[in-house]
């Protein structure tokens, strides 16, 4: 295929059920992992997966968003070409998160995941493994509805505007830190719900989406990679992400630097974030709200549950997978 290929031929072509194919390999092999209590095997087996059923698929890939900087990281580096076609297949840029709650499976708590999104080249923002102050609300409100610049009362006023209820029937979900205690506050002090969650940023942004979870909105810092492959995911199903990184110190911001970021306070669109086409995929780990966890079964059958979802077509596959013959 040549490099004029449109994305989206780019994308039809390779990738939309295929990277089903390595999220579940990912999810198999660190369920292997869940409730053992050790974060750093399960998300090893989950990288060694992942790496591998990536480098089946006849594509160009690059991760951009992975483990780590090359000199951290032994696999899943940012900079890695993955695919059997490189050189001459389309060129895919990838971000992945292997196991997206690796203290989670180890611990046997919901909502762990094997992730990752993929676009043409240049059209994932590469996002430093710093924090990232996210702010997302779910499909249906008016563009520009939540803003990063405004506080948190502000926002939650304006979806509460929009939703015709009172402030204080908003839910808002956060990661339980000590970090957020002053915006669990200022949440409580508005009588709103406030989910806390332990770990699993990208799940509990995508939450906002599915009105089951009856979570409005999401608020609180985590980490940045994991904000693109959420915006990545409501490039797909609809809502509204802002995004702004965060620096800790000058390593932190040289890094940002290094990867071609100029302006260290901008506060990043959802569409900014994950441009163009995109697919996002994903399989349960453990049991969450978005999808039922890896299933080991008698005589060897696993079960898996995944979701692939595309930008340009807004279609969402829900796949169940039946596995024999895996360990
Ligand atoms: P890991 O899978 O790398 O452990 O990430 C889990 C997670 O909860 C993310 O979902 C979230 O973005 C990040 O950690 C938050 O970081 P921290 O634990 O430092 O607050």
């Amino acid at each position: 295929m040549s490099n004029s290929t449109p994305a989206s031929m780019v994308l039809d072509r390779v990738l939309v059920l295929e990277m089903v194919r390595v999220t579940e390999a990912a999810a198999v092999s660190a369920s292997k992992l869940i409730g053992r209590g050790d974060e750093k095997a399960a998300d090893a087996a989950a990288v060694e997966a992942m790496r591998a059923a990536l480098n089946e698929l006849a594509m160009d890939g690059t991760v951009v968003i992975g483990e780590g900087e090359r000199d951290e990281a032994p696999m899943l580096f940012i900079g890695e070409k993955v695919g059997s076609a490189i050189g001459s297949g389309p060129k895919i840029d990838i971000a992945l998160d292997p196991l997206e709650g690796t203290t989670i499976t180890a611990k046997a708590g919901p909502n762990a995941l094997a992730v990752l999104a993929c676009a043409e080249e240049g059209n994932l923002l590469n996002a430093p493994d710093v924090y990232m102050d996210k702010l997302a609300v779910g499909p249906g409100y008016p563009d520009g509805i939540i803003d990063l610049a405004k506080s948190a009362t502000d926002n939650v006023k304006a979806v509460a505007a929009a939703k015709g209820v009172a402030p204080h029937e908003i839910i808002v979900c956060v990661l339980d830190r000590p970090r957020h205690a002053d915006l669990i506050a200022e949440l409580r002090a508005l009588g709103c719900g406030v989910v806390l969650i332990g770990d699993g940023d990208v799940a509990g942004v995508i939450a906002v989406t599915n009105p089951d979870t009856t979570i409005d909105l999401y608020m609180g810092q985590g980490g940045a990679p994991e904000g693109v492959l959420a915006a990545a995911a409501l490039r797909c199903v609809g809502g509204q992400f802002n995004g702004r990184l965060v620096f800790r110190n000058e390593d932190e911001r040289s890094r940002a630097r290094k990867w071609g970021i100029a302006d260290l306070n901008k506060i990043y669109t959802r569409d900014e974030l994950a441009k163009g086409d995109c697919i996002f995929a994903a399989t349960g780990v453990t049991d969450g709200s978005l999808l039922k966890g890896v299933k080991r079964l008698r005589d060897g059958l696993i079960t898996t549950h995944s979701v692939v979802m595309r930008a340009s077509s807004g279609t969402v596959r829900w796949v169940a997978g039946e596995h024999r013959n895996k360990s």
